[in-house]
């Protein structure tokens, strides 16, 4: 009988990098636009950005496109972003960038040949249709869920119970009651699987990203070998955080299923500081009842294409798209109280200084492993959920490679 280590080393020797056509195949690009990008859920947007009947946004991922909006009963609605005429996108823009003007519509008109639709996707005016005939068409519908603050939708007819994790990590910072002081989005010249494997592990953060690892004390704690100091922090952090009446969410570790996987952690940030900014002190007030959290972190993720962090006073939201076998926008979000004054280049400053060098590590992996000297290599401990995900990923692949 094999006793735990031999299993290890087994799983060690076969769970290597990914091959490098999963990033550069467009064929298998093809196979996940078809069926990986439709059956997940994907967020479309913070739930306080969608209030207001009328109120969309638009989500491209490949050649699909998806409209999201608050219907005349104020319940979200996703539906294909194609006119039932001949086919033109109907909405451009994805209208997250107008921050003080949050446009709402009344209705979806067609620009091409001006037929127009309801909230809920009918067709109420087909012009040139005199028998009427046309009337009962609809835009082609997808699922709505939401969760934690978040609105997702899915091409699939499943309720994903999973996404209720979501309430238990986010609820306390109510974020469907703050408000999205800052959008970016970030165009990344490589495969979106590189992006998830990259956010996956923080053993790049410390020769990589100086200013975070100088904003979070834990980042060189591991790096040193100090965990004793990371152990004095966290038991500090958690002690305040309880006595000031916030209870950090239960970890969970990279739970895995056949449809998706998702992971939540919490840590200290160390060294005094109590937010993820330039001087480690808060930006704005803090987000529903968290106050006492300060000093501290969640990360966590919500499938392959959802990352997000929460600090006492902003949650970043990392919504990734991809957008062709290699190219993915990183569509990035920072929600706040409702009462946050500060300014967007305090809030945004840190992350975006962070996510300028992940980019750059990322698009340079593309070009690495499009050559074809790249043979996949070893993973590391520290890199556990990346390999985790790269088997969930190849698990996926398989079922779907025929
Ligand atoms: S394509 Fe939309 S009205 Fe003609
Ligand atoms: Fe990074």
């Amino acid at each position: 009988m094999m006793n735990h280590s031999s299993i290890d080393i087994i799983e060690d020797e076969i769970t290597k990098s990914l091959p490098g056509n999963s990033y550069t195949d467009l064929d298998i690009f093809e196979k996940e636009r078809r069926f990986l990008f439709r059956s997940q859920p994907i967020m479309a947007a913070p739930s306080c950005h969608l209030q207001k009947k009328g109120s969309y946004t638009v989500t491209d991922i490949a050649l699909e496109s998806i409209i999201t909006i608050k219907d005349k009963d104020g319940l979200p609605k996703a539906m294909a972003n194609t006119c039932r005429h001949r086919g033109k996108r109907l909405l451009k823009d994805n209208n997250l960038n107008a921050k003080d003007k949050i446009d709402s519509l009344k209705s979806i008109v067609c620009p091409y040949h001006a037929w127009r639709y309801d909230l809920d996707g009918k067709l109420i005016i087909a012009r040139g249709d005199e028998s009427g005939s046309l009337k009962g068409l609809c835009l082609r519908k997808l699922q709505t869920q939401e969760a934690g603050g978040l609105t997702f939708y899915h091409g699939s007819s499943r309720h994903f119970k999973e996404l209720d994790e979501l309430n238990k990590v986010l609820g306390t910072h109510s974020i469907e009651n703050g408000k999205i002081s800052a959008t970016k989005s970030y165009k990344v010249n490589a495969n979106w699987k590189l992006w998830t494997e990259n956010f996956l592990e923080c053993w790049h953060c410390a020769p990589n990203h100086p200013e975070l690892s100088e904003n979070k004390g834990f980042i060189n704690q591991f790096e040193e070998g100090r965990e004793d100091l990371y152990i004095d922090d966290d038991i500090n952090w958690r002690e305040k955080a309880e006595q000031g009446g916030w209870t950090p969410p239960e970890e969970v570790d990279f739970q895995d299923t056949d449809k998706m996987f998702y992971f939540n952690v919490s840590l200290p940030l160390g060294k005094g500081k109590l937010t993820a900014s330039k001087t480690g002190q808060r930006l704005g007030p803090a987000l529903g009842t968290a106050n006492s959290m300060e000093g501290g972190a969640i990360f966590a993720c919500m499938g392959p294409f959802l990352f997000y962090l929460v600090y006492v006073d902003y949650v970043i939201i990392f919504a990734i798209r991809p957008v062709s076998v290699n190219e993915t926008n990183v569509e990035t979000f920072w929600v706040t109280s409702k009462d946050f004054n500060g300014t967007e280049d305090d809030l945004t400053w840190l992350w975006n200084t962070t996510l300028q060098q992940d980019i750059e590590l990322v698009e340079e992996t593309q070009k690495g492993v499009s050559s074809l000297y790249y043979l996949p290599g070893p993973f590391q401990g520290d890199e556990y959920r990346t390999q985790a995900f790269t088997r969930w990923w190849k698990k996926w692949y398989q079922k779907h490679k025929a």
